[in-house]
């Protein structure tokens, strides 16, 4: 496995994967990798010849009141990791290397971030675009892997895919979930004992809203009003739960046949910031 630092290395050791017309998948991470990044580097072997990880804790998609400093930082283990799955390359920039001028341009996104992450989050998605953008123009992958998590990002990341022409398949993998339903996170680390416990309590209340609307609730405002009355007695502070349409992102009160809505929340335990979805294809 091949270890690159800078631009021009990585560019290099992909130029050298390219030669004999093989392809390439790219696995785009902020380290401290975990079984959900382990199971999108498998995917990715099904995709390409080879499997790039990236490893980057983007400074740019970070508020400045967010975890920036405390995000968990694994290098040594990650590699291992990467090592132990066949992966062909490893892209891990410093911050310099990513952002070593002053910036003149950013990236704007409409509509597409007005609600769900993107309404608590300012910055955030236009930090992950700049980065995803950069990843994309460096590796030049024929496809690229992203965890159903991460919805939103996934769905803007696809149009910017489709809007700045980027010859790459993106890929959505399912979410990877602990033994009790918990979304596997890097951030799960930041969990007290007894947090951990409560924690799967999202998904809980995920499913048992999904059950209703496929057992034929299609104005499910009140039945998710109340699962957030759940939540916050059992100590979750809701950042957002509701039913978001996939396309648009816009949170719909009326469901209607034929669309896929994607069932969001976010939700606090002590200082970690949990999200979940569950996508219904209605
Ligand atoms: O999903 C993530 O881990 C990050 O947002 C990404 C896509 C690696 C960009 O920094």
């Amino acid at each position: 496995m091949n270890i690159a630092k800078t631009i021009d290395n990585a560019r290099k050791e992909i130029g050298r994967l390219r030669s004999a017309g093989k392809t390439v998948a790219l696995v785009p991470t902020m380290g401290a990798l975990h079984e959900g990044h382990i199971s999108l580097i498998r995917q990715a072997r099904d995709y390409a010849d080879y499997v790039v990880v990236s490893i980057f804790v983007n400074p740019e998609q970070f508020g400045p009141n967010e975890d920036f400093d405390t995000y968990p930082r694994e290098p040594e283990d990650d590699l291992k990791k990467c090592r132990d799955e066949g992966v062909a390359l490893v892209f891990a920039p410093s911050g310099n290397e990513m952002y070593n001028e002053q910036k003149f341009l950013s990236i704007n996104i409409s509509s597409l971030n007005s609600q769900m992450c993107g309404a608590s989050r300012p910055g955030f998605f236009e930090g992950v675009l700049l980065i995803v953008n950069k990843l994309f123009n460096i590796i030049r992958p024929d496809f690229a892997l992203f965890g159903q998590k991460d919805i939103q990002q996934f769905q803007i990341i696809s149009t910017m895919v489709r809007e700045f022409n980027h010859n790459i398949n993106l890929v959505m993998a399912p979410i990877e979930r602990a033994n009790d339903g918990l979304a596997l996170s890097s951030r799960n680390t930041y969990l007290t004992d007894e947090e951990r416990l409560t924690a799967p309590g999202l998904y809980r209340a995920l499913q048992y809203i999904e059950k209703q609307v496929i057992d034929g609730v299609h104005t499910p405002k009140l039945l998710i009003e109340h699962q957030k009355s759940e939540l916050e007695a059992k100590g979750f502070r809701i950042d957002y739960l509701g039913m978001f349409s996939f396309k648009t992102l816009q949170q719909i009160n009326t469901l209607q046949k034929g669309n896929i809505y994607i069932l969001a929340g976010a939700v606090w335990l002590g200082k970690t910031r949990l999200i979940d979805n569950i996508l219904i294809e209605f």
